[in-house]
């Protein structure tokens, strides 16, 4: 083996964003700009740096950015109201409801309501149903990302084992999806573990690609993974660092120190899946602009 190279979600997003560049100018040319809203409901600090972040991104590529902060007492029906009201705006092509919602306001209603087609963080279960076929609008961000991730590194994934680590809908669910479809970056066989799996570690050790994402930090060690795996690491956990100025610092699921030097190539945190999520959120936003400027 040829030692092991690192998968930098930070390069590969910088490339889309030069493609998507070209795409929003093409759009423009036709009178069209790509538009992105963001709604949170409260004052969570982890959600208003992700939705500044993606503001942020919005208007350094050009595209029109709405964001809408409202009260934690803010009423289902009142968030109901607003989708509604985003349902109906013809400047914005895509919508996200920033997650966690508080507590009482059930989720799946809101996410119910949204517009299909704007529904970029491809939430909706049409959209979830759509993918699962084989037959996407939209791909949900963070498993695109780790996907781009692997195609734009060159990693084969034809054949190959993939274990996925976690079941979540956001990450574990539709990631295994994806890679078990027909196609490029996919053609995989998929293994799904999870917190109830029995011996995870001989499932881990069997994976040719393995992804995780089980929110629980420096989970995957060294003996749970096979000599030459291709390591992709979602977790993003913050842990106490008395050396860090901050008391605090970003940490994976995988422990990267140990398990390195197994890899043929794996994704550091942070610095690995991180950048791709907004990045994939963009691509989704850019494409709803090119269906609905198709069909106006
Ligand atoms: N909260 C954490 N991740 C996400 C995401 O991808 N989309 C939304 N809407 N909320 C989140």
């Amino acid at each position: 083996m040829t030692g092991t190279s690192l998968i930098l979600g930070k390069d590969i997003s910088n490339s889309i964003y030069s493609e998507l560049s070209v795409r929003i100018q093409t759009l423009k040319n036709g009178g069209t700009v790509p538009g992105l809203a963001v709604v949170l409901v409260g004052n969570d600090p982890a959600s208003e740096v992700y939705v500044r972040m993606k503001g942020r991104k919005c208007e350094e590529l050009g595209m029109h950015s709405v964001t809408v902060i409202l009260p934690e007492e803010t009423t289902q029906e009142g968030l109901l109201e607003k989708v509604r009201e985003l349902n109906g705006d013809r400047a914005v092509h895509g919508f996200l409801i920033q997650l966690p919602l508080p507590p009482h306001i059930d989720e799946k209603i809101i996410i119910n309501a949204i517009d299909p087609r704007k529904d970029v963080d491809c939430f909706h279960p049409v959209n979830v149903g759509k993918m699962l076929i084989g037959e996407p609008d939209f791909l949900p961000a963070t498993p695109a990302g780790v996907q781009q991730m692997l195609v734009r590194s060159g990693v084969d994934t034809d054949g190959k084992h993939v274990v996925v680590v976690g079941r979540s809908n956001i990450v574990g669910k539709p990631m295994a999806a994806m890679m078990m479809q027909r196609g490029i970056g996919a053609d995989s066989t998929v293994t799904v573990v999870h917190s109830r799996t029995k011996d995870l570690p001989s499932i881990t050790k069997q994976a040719d690609i393995l992804i995780v994402a089980m929110g629980r930090p420096n989970f995957i060690t060294a003996d749970m993974v096979k000599e030459g795996a291709v390591v992709i690491d979602v977790g993003t956990n913050r842990i106490d660092d008395p050396d860090s100025p901050k008391g605090s610092k970003l940490v994976g699921d995988v422990d990267f120190d140990s398990v390195k030097g197994k890899t043929s190539a794996i994704s550091p945190v942070p610095g690995g899946v991180g950048p791709m999520t907004i990045c994939m959120l963009m691509a989704n936003t850019v494409a709803a602009a090119e269906r609905a400027a198709v069909s106006r």
